[in-house]
């Protein structure tokens, strides 16, 4: 049953103190909490009841209010909630409960993890460890006793600092921690292992000292020099940036093997699933290194954005989400180049943000309802969330919305609050009205704009004409105008920047105001016919048609000074061509043999003034699953064929230009991961892939040359996976060399996993059921299982097989995880989602499938996804 936003009411009661005691043990863990209970003055229910959630894998041993230990008459204890029939105005609440982290397969709540125990408790995993008052705006200091054997638990944490420590009667350790700052419980943590650490400290702005530790198994304690770094800089960042300054005297950071997600911004102490935070050379990708440098920061910065404010409920996560998300993209476009994060995260979100606002699962950055709020960690509320606190930032400006966050910060430090405070803060701190703004909180899907455009040689007025429109979605059938800045510039005939008159001013750039259903704007002093250059930088998350000659696209390529739609422009030429080989393929008509593209790329590679990261970014063809989104129909098939015969084209065409850029942008200096050296490792790695599908033996002799060379994860990688895309006569030989060399490496398996499972070959589906029974492979871990599926879903022959296989597949390992581990499982059923958008053929298939998940006994998560999906 769905919850609803209209209906949030304040809590009846609330905690000042929460006091928990852990008696760690491997077969049962015994949790005591005491709670400082008393009324909500604010609350309009005065009752005496006690509602405490809890759940089915919480024991509960016995009660007492003020010691008074409750009989069963005076309590009752089912659907998961623990009911107190009648309580005092204030009291302490003592209540004793039995876990088995042991057998907690959900990854939720406290958990074995390898040899550790450690904890989930965002969003409502603290009721799997003891009854509580499991929401956001329930706010409490926690002080927490861990008793562990100190042979097999030496290191045992929780959040703020350490204020006592011994032993117990029966010889047993106990540490107890201290979190002088109230929070909610989804922000507690507990840690507990035979752990190795790295030290370091970090001096704040206001001259406190703070000590910093990452924590790792001891294996990989060599592994943590990177985030230790990239958590200095992105404290740095947040006081130069924000003014935000750390606030305890310690900050702890653990690496989990088994982690649903990607970290934990738990108080003074983040839980990281391990992928996210060890980096070396050895091991680790130029991609992966940037990730965890931005997860890092991403939690760092929810110190503020997250905790000392923090959400008033669960339809208000993209509040902390969104904001944090922004935060974390400015900070790695000022630590490397703007424009290469910006094309990457607006890549992803076009990608697949915008898949999910096209499906059923189709919601605004602030919800109305949900069935489980695990499904609502989504790339609409983390990533157009974060969208929209950008056009916040656009239309304020840098100083405005630096005055706006102060006051939020301000205004609402220790308290649990709604996205309209958020905006509230934004516009009283600048004197403007962002009433129709706020729109895009409540309205879903994805906006398209259509752009016209006229010029008047006479007047030297240039006119463009915009209309937006934002399709239906699930229970929003029709939409109203929103507000979307739409950041424009005039490129001349010879490539120069044309400049105009607008609102009385001459300028060369200027941000549209669109507000309205259709609306015309006119440009004055406009000396020639201009190409304009829309949507800079994407300043709004929407769809733009303007209907671009290819000799427009080709002069923005070249031409355009912003660099962002430089590489649109490519994009959009490209999308072009592939649209018109995927009719080819269709209609069964010979591929054409020439693309303009070869002309823009020839262009490109000789101009050695670029930078080689935004060349390789624009050398890589729109993806298999942007095209997808895309489509009217998806058709698997016909956008792999074209992708293929595309890159060959050009690669045949290019060869020689491919070969030298390879050959000059080699990286002689030892590894780093700045940006740099990535910039020319992504050039060399993306000519080399072209290069070898030229079908030069010259290339298919470089690239495992490159393999067995190389001394870092990217070039080694790259080269692999090149030989096994292209399925060179090495392939089967460097695959099973790369998994015995890297067998005791988790994380580099994982990526053998992956790219085993993605390799197109005849028997591909039987392929990846192999690797769900290899040693390496282990279901009850969340990396590996996304390495296999992921791997599979991009296994176009394997995954879209038209005897429907593929999606049989998948639906028996969302049917097997679903009571599992409900989270996983429901995160698996996205590519049945999208069902209603494939050819007829798949569609069906699908549907079937879905429909057999449907009639197993499903948990919340999976029910949500699949009945959604079917409506
Ligand atoms: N707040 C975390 C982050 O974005 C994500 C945790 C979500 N966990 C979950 N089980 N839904 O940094
Ligand atoms: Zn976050």
């Amino acid at each position: 049953s769905a919850i609803y936003l209209k209906d949030y009411t304040v809590p009846n009661f609330l905690i000042d103190k929460t006091e928990l005691t852990f008696d760690l043990d491997e077969t049962q863990t015994i949790v005591t909490s005491r709670l400082h209970l008393r009324r909500n003055p604010e609350s309009k229910v005065q009752t005496s009841a006690l509602v405490l959630d809890g759940g089915e894998d919480v024991k509960l041993i016995g009660v007492a209010i003020d010691e008074y230990a409750l009989p069963e008459q005076e309590y009752t204890n089912k659907d998961d909630k623990l009911i107190i029939t009648a309580t005092p105005n204030e009291f302490v609440l003592t209540c004793e409960t039995m876990i088995e982290p042991q057998n907690n397969t959900k990854l939720e709540g406290l958990y074995r993890s390898s040899s550790m125990f450690c904890t989930q408790c965002e969003a409502e995993g603290f009721r799997h460890i003891t009854y509580y008052l499991d929401r956001p705006d329930v706010m409490s200091i926690f002080t927490t006793t861990i008793i562990g054997d100190e042979s097999r638990y030496p290191v045992m944490l929780s959040n703020g600092n350490e204020i006592e420590r011994g032993k117990t009667e029966e010889g047993k350790t106990f540490v107890t921690w201290h979190d002088p700052f109230k929070k909610p419980a989804y922000l507690f943590a507990l840690v507990a292992g035979d752990l190795e650490v790295l030290n370091d400290n970090f001096t704040t702005m206001s001259g406190r000292d703070v000590k910093l530790q990452i924590f790792t198994e001891k294996h990989n304690i060599d592994k943590v020099d990177f985030a230790m770094d990239s958590l200095k800089r992105s404290m740095k960042w947040d006081e130069e940036v924000y003014g935000r300054e750390y606030d305890l005297d310690i900050f702890m950071i653990v690496a989990v093997d088994d982690f649903n997600m990607g970290a934990m911004e738990n108080k003074g102490l983040n839980i990281f699933n391990s992928s996210c935070l060890l980096a070396s050379p050895e091991t680790t990708t130029d991609d992966a290194y940037l990730r965890v440098e931005a997860v890092v920061a991403h939690e760092y910065f929810h110190n503020w954005s997250g905790n000392r404010v923090t959400c008033r409920d669960w339809f208000q996560l993209s509040l902390k989400e969104g904001f944090t998300v922004f935060r974390d993209q400015s900070f790695s476009a000022d630590t490397h180049s703007d424009v290469v994060k910006r094309v990457e995260d607006v890549s992803f979100l076009k990608t697949a943000q915008f898949a999910e606002d096209a499906g059923p699962m189709s919601h605004p950055i602030r919800p109305a309802s949900f069935i489980e709020i695990s499904n609502f960690y989504t790339l609409t509320i983390y990533e157009k969330g974060a969208e929209v606190v950008r056009m916040i930032h656009t239309l304020l400006g840098e100083e405005g919305f630096r005055k706006g966050s102060d006051l939020y910060f301000e205004r609402h430090d220790g308290q649990a609050v709604t996205c309209d405070d958020f905006v509230k803060a934004m516009e009283d701190a600048n004197g403007v009205d962002l009433s129709q703004f706020k729109r895009w909180y409540s309205q879903a899907g994805t906006p398209r704009l259509t752009v016209t455009d006229s010029y008047d040689e006479q007047a030297q007025t240039y006119s463009l004409t915009i209309q937006q429109m934002t399709p239906p979605t699930p229970n929003q059938p029709t939409k109203l105008a929103l507000h979307i800045p739409v950041k424009v510039g005039l490129v001349g005939q010879s490539n120069e920047a044309l400049s105009f008159t607008f609102d009385g001013q001459t300028q060369d750039e200027v941000v549209l105001h669109v507000n309205d259903v259709e609306q015309t704007f006119v440009f004055e002093n406009v000396m020639s016919k201009p190409v304009p250059s829309l949507l800079r930088g994407f300043s709004a998350p929407v769809k733009l048609d303007y209907d671009y000659s290819t000799e427009q696209l080709l002069q923005l390529m070249s031409g355009d000074p912003d660099g962002f739609n430089r590489w649109s422009a490519s994009q959009q030429l490209a999308v072009n061509e592939l649209n018109k080989l995927i009719e080819q393929y269709q209609n069964g008509a010979q591929f054409s043999e020439e693309t303009p593209l070869v002309e823009g790329f020839k262009a490109l590679l000789a101009d050695e003034s670029l930078d080689p990261a935004m060349v390789a970014l624009i050398l890589g063809l729109p993806s298999q699953a942007y095209m997808s989104e895309l489509a009217d129909k998806i058709d698997p098939q016909a956008i792999k064929a074209a992708r293929e015969h595309l890159r060959g084209i050009a690669a045949k065409a290019l060869e020689v230009e491919f070969k030298h850029v390879y050959e000059s942008n080699a990286v002689s200096e030892a590894y780093q991961a700045n940006a740099e050296q990535i910039a020319k490792r992504s050039l060399k790695n993306a000519a080399l892939s072209y290069w070898v599908a030229s079908g030069s033996d010259e290339a298919k002799a470089a690239v495992v040359r490159q393999y067995r060379n190389a001394d870092n994860m990217t070039d080694q990688f790259a080269a692999l996976s090149c030989v096994v895309h292209f399925n060179l006569a090495e392939a089967d030989e460097l695959l099973n060399a790369f998994f015995e060399q890297w067998k005791h490496e988790a994380l580099v398996v994982n990526k053998w996993l992956m790219l085993s499972a993605a390799r197109e070959q005849e028997n591909g589906l039987e392929q990846v059921k192999a690797l769900m029974e290899h040693p390496s492979f282990d279901i009850k871990n969340p990396n590996k299982l996304r390495s296999v599926i992921g791997g599979l879903g991009q296994n176009v022959d394997a995954f879209h097989n038209l005897d429907g296989s593929g999606y049989a597949f998948l639906a028996d390992q969302i049917i097997l995880l679903n009571k599992r581990n409900p989270q996983i499982a429901s995160r698996l059923c996205t590519p049945l989602t999208r069902w209603q958008r494939m050819v007829p053929a798949l569609a069906e298939k699908m549907k079937g499938e879905l429909e057999r998940i449907a009639r197993e006994d499903l948990s919340k998560d999976v029910y949500e996804v699949v009945s959604k999906s079917l409506a």
